[in-house]
């Protein structure tokens, strides 16, 4: 219900490209965003999608983050899973676009699933994208599907999101046209404050004691992911208004100027569009676009800020 009164205001208050000033949004929406043409590459996302619906393993999933709407027990059918829980062929197809259009070279995307979005990511693009899961079992498929359709330039690490996104292990605090400000930990909910504690189950980077997980087929190397600077950063894991700003902030320093940030279900809950509210006024931020499913934001810092809100 909540979501459709959400589309009912989007829809009220979106447009297309008619009334965009901006050249480098109307550039966007019409060369990108409304390119109708069929691209190659939509074949390999179409086969990718199909391995997957035709995949009847039944897997046990790990549960992170804002709990499934649809799913009520933890053993599920990859393929049940690929019709309900992945990015959609069309919101595929756009990402797969975006890649090109903005001329991503790598990609950091928080919440691999089976991989759909990593495989729109990558088909028929040169990029080196860094995909992050939590649950081991479905993992393993994405990973093999990679290896199938011989992606190369991805690594998958699993994991919980929170253990790579840990540096000095401080969080900070999000507010509207500010800096950020350091080590305000109480804001962001359970999750985040064990990240911060040192006695947490969670590996702290330079620790010398290791601290291996059952659930950890890979070792993990948590800093690295906030080493690198990111053209595209797909958050699509945990929607829950906290997490999603926690991940905003942690993930700041490590765009661009011309990276662009796409969350994903902006519209999901109550809090999900508070998190979009908040990340639209911060100080970093110029344009913001949101299309109802994804929140796109952009820092070039040559624009003025900016939101708009368009039916893709
Ligand atoms: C909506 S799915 C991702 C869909 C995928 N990006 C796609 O385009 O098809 C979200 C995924 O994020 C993972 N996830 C959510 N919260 C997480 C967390 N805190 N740490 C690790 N993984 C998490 C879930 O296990 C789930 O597989």
């Amino acid at each position: 219900m909540f979501t459709f009164l959400a589309y009912i205001k989007f829809l009220l208050r979106s447009s297309n490209q008619h009334g965009v000033h901006s050249p480098f949004v109307y550039n966007l929406v019409t060369k990108c965003f409304y390119d109708r043409k069929k691209h190659p590459s939509y074949s390999i996302l179409k086969q990718y999608r199909k391995s997957l619906l035709k995949d009847k393993r039944t897997i046990k999933v790990k549960d992170f983050g804002a709990k499934s709407r649809v799913f009520k027990s933890d053993k599920r059918e990859v393929s049940k899973m690929a019709k309900i829980a992945g990015i959609s062929p069309k919101r595929a197809r756009l990402l797969n676009r975006l890649v090109r259009y903005l001329e991503v070279d790598n990609a950091l995307e928080l919440g691999t699933s089976l991989g759909l979005g990593t495989a729109a990511m990558a088909a028929g693009n040169a990029i080196r994208i860094t995909t992050l899961e939590g649950c081991p079992e479905t993992a393993a498929v994405a990973r093999e599907k990679f290896k199938t359709f011989e992606f190369k330039d991805i690594e998958l690490k699993i994991d919980r999101f929170e253990k790579f996104l840990v540096d000095s292990g401080q969080w900070s605090v999000v507010r509207p046209n500010s800096q950020l400000t350091t080590d305000n930990r109480l804001a962001y909910g359970a999750d985040f404050q064990s990240v911060t504690n040192r006695n947490s189950k969670f590996q702290i980077p330079n620790s010398k004691k290791k601290q291996p997980t059952t659930d950890s087929p890979q070792p993990s190397t948590p800093i690295s992911i906030l080493n690198t600077k990111y053209s595209l950063l797909f958050i699509d894991g945990n929607h829950q208004k906290e997490a999603t700003l926690a991940y905003f902030e942690k993930l700041l320093p490590t765009v661009h100027n011309d990276s662009v940030m796409i969350f994903d279900d902006i519209h999901w809950s109550k809090g999900m569009e508070e998190a979009w509210e908040i990340i639209k006024q911060h100080s970093e931020v110029r344009v913001t676009i949101d299309t109802f499913q994804w929140g796109l934001v952009f820092f070039r810092r040559e624009q003025e800020k900016e939101h708009f809100v368009i039916r893709v």
